[in-house]
């Protein structure tokens, strides 16, 4: 027996007969502005399965925590249920987006060094930027645990980058999330995929992700496809 548990913005959790396993399941759903625009672009679910799939498994071999399991199907996967922490883990490498905006810089910037943001995932609230003291404040993790979260994610980015640049792709930001397992271990959770990650081909500056549907800049399986394609050629 398989049951709803919750649907997101862009997947279905089931339950398993296993308490600590879920379901996941990739739907077509695309959204910008936290929620605020909403199409259904065929294919997009078994494309960021796949993805995602292929990314959480080259992770767990290079040592890094995560909740997957096992690829079941097209447009599902086997996870690790965990009590997410309602934190979004951002990465920049290359200037893009709300940090571009905010401090005025070109459009893929080089930047001296990797910088983490956390904000609140809260569509509510449009996912607000927090610092550490705010986030103690409210109680939503401990100081270690912010470290943990931090240095993870580093860690994270360092391994994509290796993997992408073989790509001939330019990680330029990302944005994961993080959970307890049933162990009280934190693990990574959610997604890897062109919807969490900016993307650009390395000599074109082309975007391979979905900023493509947030700057309405026509298809954007095309660019999934590719990233799908590129990377089954370097890790399989
Ligand atoms: N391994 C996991 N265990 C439990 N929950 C998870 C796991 N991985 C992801 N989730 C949660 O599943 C939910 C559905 O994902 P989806 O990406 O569709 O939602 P979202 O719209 O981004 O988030 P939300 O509905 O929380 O605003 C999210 O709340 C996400 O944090
Ligand atoms: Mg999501």
């Amino acid at each position: 027996m398989s049951t709803l548990i919750s649907e997101g913005k862009t997947k279905k959790l089931y339950t398993t007969n296993d308490e600590n396993i879920i379901k996941v399941a990739y739907t077509n759903h695309a959204t910008a502005l936290n929620g605020k625009r909403k199409e259904d672009i065929d294919q997009k679910g078994t494309l960021n399965n796949r993805i995602s799939s292929l990314i959480f498994a080259y992770l767990a071999k290079n040592g890094i925590k995560t909740c997957f399991i096992e690829q079941l199907s097209e447009t599902e996967q086997l996870n690790k249920k965990l009590t997410m922490i309602p934190l979004e883990v951002i990465i920049r490498n290359l200037a893009s987006g709300s940090f571009q905006k905010k401090f005025g810089t070109d459009y893929l910037a080089e930047l001296k060094q990797p910088v983490q943001e956390f904000c609140l995932k809260s569509d509510e609230l449009d996912d607000p930027f927090m610092n550490n003291d705010q986030i103690l404040a409210l109680d939503i993790v401990t100081e270690d645990q912010i470290e943990e979260l931090r240095q993870t994610a580093f860690k994270i980015n360092t391994l994509l980058k290796e993997l992408f640049i073989k790509a001939n792709i330019l990680l330029v930001d990302f944005k994961i999330e993080f959970g307890f397992d049933a162990d009280g271990n934190i693990v990574l959770g959610d997604e890897i995929s062109p919807d969490s990650c900016r993307l650009v081909d390395k000599d074109t500056k082309q975007s391979l992700d979905k900023d493509v549907f947030r700057k309405n800049l026509g298809d954007i399986i095309e660019g999934y496809q590719t990233v799908l394609a590129r990377l089954e050629a370097e890790i399989n």
